[in-house]
């Protein structure tokens, strides 16, 4: 038995040390193969150490539960679109709430009706905790779900005394919690205190827009890591420990290099409900002073002949058209012709964190030539011609020196101090701060209007009749 116990302690101790490897391994596209496979492994000796442990459950639950569960993974992960990720990891993050949530409810029938078992103020402590964290992640990540998939409203919802409220809940949890802690085997406060979690998760997460709900997600999933870790005190298990807090910890460093590449603050996302730019104004084309320059395919060929640098940025717009392999037909013409390519990546071009790197990455371009705002920043006034993909936001030259507009401060990609830039997207529409670009007004900019597809698609034909 003695054995088995260092067995299971030292397989917990290296799957614990394969998920920093893995977290280390995920922070580069180049190694985030490698990333996923270290993680991965990890987990499963942590289910297979598990599976030795005589406190869980019996094998047959435990295949039973093995075979439905990776069922329904494989079907969702094999059915989802590239641009329904950041529902489905919304989804699998509330799983993991939820999971929290009634082991710990377990848990608690376990003392009440084992009464011989000696209940610390620790483990009442934790049991609330997991159940608080859990519930709040369990329905704030179905709500943030339906509102990415469209099932819930994706407008910023607001009404009187919504931050009192959440406040007033929160207290009557803390308060219900240390009554909890002095009688451990009240069946009402743990009641209550599931039903304000459930509640509490709803409210704060139904208010944000669902533009924003990205972020929303990424700090979801910190709170997943720390209802699973406080579960992990609830069971004396270290390893769930350790994992939630790498999920917890990694999950709000994300949820800030997000908000940093936003330009808005952790406490605004924190306290929920903050206005989401995209879903409150609507561009106007009128209000820009100049005019546009547009230019058709033919045009655009013989521009990209003549060129001997390309820097291509990326956006949503590419996510949606499923732009990216012509895309890389394009970039394979262009470097035969001799002509560099190199892409541009903002960080939150997109929707969510590393969402061009992945699709570029699908349509097999080569990771070198993939470079990151600031360390391709200051080679745009050398490049003959930067082509934006459906991007809009994180290229309005407006975040430099407007103070007056909402992405004001926002690290934006210099595309405006190349020689020429093309702008290929199908309208004058905003993108999702909901604001107008002036980048498509300036002398050296031309509108390339089209789906993205189609547009490169026809820019490829183009250049090959030359
Ligand atoms: P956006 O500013 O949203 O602009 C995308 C543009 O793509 C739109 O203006 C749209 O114009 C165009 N577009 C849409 N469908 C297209 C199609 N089929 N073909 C061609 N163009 C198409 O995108 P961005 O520059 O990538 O910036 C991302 C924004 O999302 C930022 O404001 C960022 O803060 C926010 N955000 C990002 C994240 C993460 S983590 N990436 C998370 C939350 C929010 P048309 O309609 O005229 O075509």
């Amino acid at each position: 038995m003695e054995i088995i116990n260092n067995i299971i302690l030292v397989s917990y101790l290296v799957s614990s040390v394969l998920f920093i490897l893995g977290i280390k391994n995920l922070s580069s596209p180049k190694t985030a193969r490698k990333g996923n496979f270290y993680a991965s492994l990890g987990m499963l000796l942590a289910i297979v150490a598990t599976l030795f442990d005589q406190n869980v459950l019996t094998f047959e639950w435990i295949i039973i539960g093995l075979i439905v569960g990776s069922a329904i993974g494989t079907i969702l992960a094999l059915k989802v679109e590239m641009t329904g990720m950041p529902q489905m990891v919304g989804l699998l993050n509330g799983f993991g709430g939820g999971a929290s949530t009634l082991v710990a409810i377990a848990e608690f029938y376990k003392i009440l009706y084992n009464p011989n078992i000696p209940v610390t103020s620790m483990d009442a402590g934790t049991i609330i905790l997991s159940i608080l964290i859990g519930g709040v992640t369990f329905t704030g990540s179905l709500i943030a779900f339906g509102k990415l998939q469209g099932l819930v409203s994706g407008k910023v919802i607001k009404y009187p005394g919504q931050h009192p409220l959440n406040a007033l809940l929160l207290i009557s949890v803390i308060v219900l919690g240390v009554l909890f802690v002095f009688d451990p085997h009240n069946t009402s406060y743990i009641l209550i205190v599931t039903a304000i979690s459930l509640i509490i998760g709803v409210l704060i997460v139904l208010p944000i827009g669902g533009a924003d709900m990205p972020v929303a997600i990424s700090l979801l999933n910190s709170y997943s890591g720390l209802a699973a870790a406080s579960t992990g005190f609830v069971l004396s298990n270290n390893e769930l420990i350790i994992a939630g807090a790498l999920v917890g910890a990694s999950g709000i460093i994300l949820t800030n290099i997000m908000c940093k590449g936003m330009n808005r603050s952790l406490m605004n996302v924190v306290l929920g409900g903050w206005e989401s730019a995209g879903t409150v104004t609507t561009a106007s084309t009128t209000s820009q002073k100049g005019s546009v320059k547009s230019i058709d395919s033919e045009e655009l060929a013989v521009i990209f002949d003549n060129a001997s640098s390309v820097i291509v940025v990326p956006g949503y717009g590419m996510a949606v058209a499923q732009a990216q392999h012509a895309i890389r037909d394009l970039t394979n013409i262009l470097e035969k012709k001799g002509i560099n390519v190199r892409f541009a990546i903002h960080p939150v071009a997109g929707r969510m964190p590393g969402h061009m790197n992945i699709l570029l990455a699908e349509a097999n371009i080569d990771y070198e030539k993939l470079y990151s705002l600031e360390d391709i920043n200051d080679d745009f006034p050398n490049t003959d011609v930067v082509l934006i993909v459906g991007a809009n936001d994180v290229v309005n030259p407006a975040a430099r020196h407007d103070q007056s507009s909402p992405i004001y401060g926002m690290p934006i990609l210099n595309v405006d101090y190349a020689k020429t830039v093309i702008i290929n997207k199908r309208s004058m529409n905003a993108g999702y701060a909901g604001i107008d670009n002036e980048l498509f007004f300036y002398p050296n900019a031309l509108m390339y209007f089209g789906d993205a597809k189609d547009a490169v698609s026809k820019l490829v034909t183009e250049i090959k009749q030359l």
